[in-house]
């Protein structure tokens, strides 16, 4: 079938009506490339459809929640059983209990865990409770690091009052001099300090964390008595089976999960050591859903796949085979490509590309050829990518180069991104 995108202009043109801007959040389309599919229809394993029918290999698995392939039989299984038992009801079902039993054994330095819907949900609940904890009030923040869209952390700050984020104190990421500033001006009210899995802001090259910058945040932390918290919302269970920052052998005294845990079903969590246990016993912390038995029952079906069968070493596997071909195809098109964190989810930029033009090309011409790449966040890779896929994907790519190539000369700025950037230069 030939790629069309008709159904698609003629639902966006109908949401503009009703829906805030057409849509809202960071799955709004508007400012991705105008090929870019804004509604779809369903999705299986590592493939999407749009709601023209157009099918991708999808290399965004719903911006992260998509951790062992969409529709996972033993996931769904779960769903469908848990579906006849009941899901909101007055109160937990028992497999909360289970479900806390198997992350704790699971997390390394939990103790604990509450179980939330939304990544934001857990990381302004850790930074409640290193205040509760600690009765200071100063949390340290990575520049630019996403921990979610309250207005303590939103990164657009229109309706945002500076006395929401006024005990926010910026450090740079893998910098241990910059933590170590930050810690000294702030002497005697550090209440937390966050860190995402890794450095993985949009736009920018990605960088994993140092043992040295890790190992810093710890002791500075243990000496200050401040909470260390690590984000792992975006990478939790996709690096390690644990805690991300096992990787670099530090471990938080919380942290913050959420899209992968129950492999695409509303979960999230906080988890935390027993050093904090008695400060987050008294805050009060809710939500209408947060009890519902389903997304429990998947996130213990995703726990069991994550501890028993290879997907770890399978998405290291296709992840690798991606950015080695990827590499071997811009090389021989005379393209230079910076393909930066960890190959599970990998940040795809191109060089001499300040305003993303060469980007933007190269995704829509995959797009249009039935592959989804992110221009500027990174991709995921999920488990049920097979090498067979990495092949067609690359078949594509090969094709999407050679197209750039031809239309580079050609190429302007890209128009819809010229606000967001006015922004980050603001
Ligand atoms: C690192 C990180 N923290 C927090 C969040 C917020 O999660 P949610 O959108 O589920 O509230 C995200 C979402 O992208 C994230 O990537």
């Amino acid at each position: 079938m030939a790629w069309t995108n008709q159904r698609n202009k003629q639902l966006v043109e109908r949401a503009r009506k009703v829906i805030p801007g057409g849509m809202y959040g960071h799955q709004s389309a508007a400012i991705l490339p105008d090929v870019f599919p804004q509604f779809f229809s369903r999705a299986e394993g590592a493939r999407l459809w749009d709601a023209d029918g157009n099918e991708y290999i999808d290399y965004m698995c719903a911006y992260g929640p998509n951790l062992l392939g969409y529709r996972h039989p033993a996931v769904e299984a779960a769903a469908a059983a848990q579906q006849r038992l009941g899901d909101s009801m007055t109160g937990p079902s028992e497999i909360m209990v289970d479900l806390a039993e198997k992350f704790v054994s699971l997390v390394t330095h939990a103790d604990w865990v509450i179980f939330c819907k939304n990544g934001t949900d857990a990381t302004t609940m850790a930074m409640t409770t290193a205040r509760a904890h600690t009765r200071k009030r100063k949390i340290l923040v990575a520049t630019k690091a996403y921990h979610g869209s309250a207005p303590w952390c939103n990164p657009n700050l229109t309706g945002i009052l500076p006395e929401e984020r006024a005990h926010l104190v910026p450090y740079q990421y893998n910098n241990p001099a910059s933590l170590q500033d930050a810690f000294r001006a702030n002497a005697g009210d550090v209440a937390g300090l966050f860190a995402s899995a890794f450095r993985h802001d949009v736009f920018e090259d990605q960088d994993l964390p140092t043992r040295e910058y890790a190992e810093t945040a710890r002791a500075l932390c243990d000496d200050s008595g401040a909470l260390l918290i690590v984000d792992d919302v975006r990478a939790g269970f996709r690096l390690a089976r644990d805690c991300s920052w096992s990787k670099v052998g530090v471990q938080p005294d919380l942290s913050a999960w959420g899209k992968a845990i129950a492999n695409g079903y509303a979960l999230s969590a906080l988890a935390g050591s027993e050093k904090a246990r008695a400060a987050v016993q008294t805050i009060f912390v809710t939500g209408s859903y947060w009890f519902q038995a389903i997304p429990m029952a998947t996130a213990i079906a995703t726990l069991h796949e994550i501890e028993h069968s290879d997907y770890l070493e399978h998405t290291e596997k296709t992840g690798s085979m991606l950015r080695d071909g990827l590499a071997r195809q811009a090389a021989s098109y005379g393209f230079g490509l910076r393909q930066t964190g960890p190959v599970q989810l990998p940040m795809i930029l191109f060089e001499d590309d300040p305003d993303l033009r060469l980007g933007y090309c190269w995704v829509s011409e995959a797009l249009t050829r039935g592959v989804y790449f992110h221009p500027w966040h990174n991709n995921f890779i999920c488990g049920a990518l097979t090498e067979n896929d990495v092949q067609m994907t690359l078949n594509v790519t090969d094709q999407a180069f050679a197209a750039l190539k031809k239309r580079r000369p050609t190429l302007g700025p890209v128009e819809q991104l010229q606000a967001r950037f006015a922004r980050m230069r603001a």
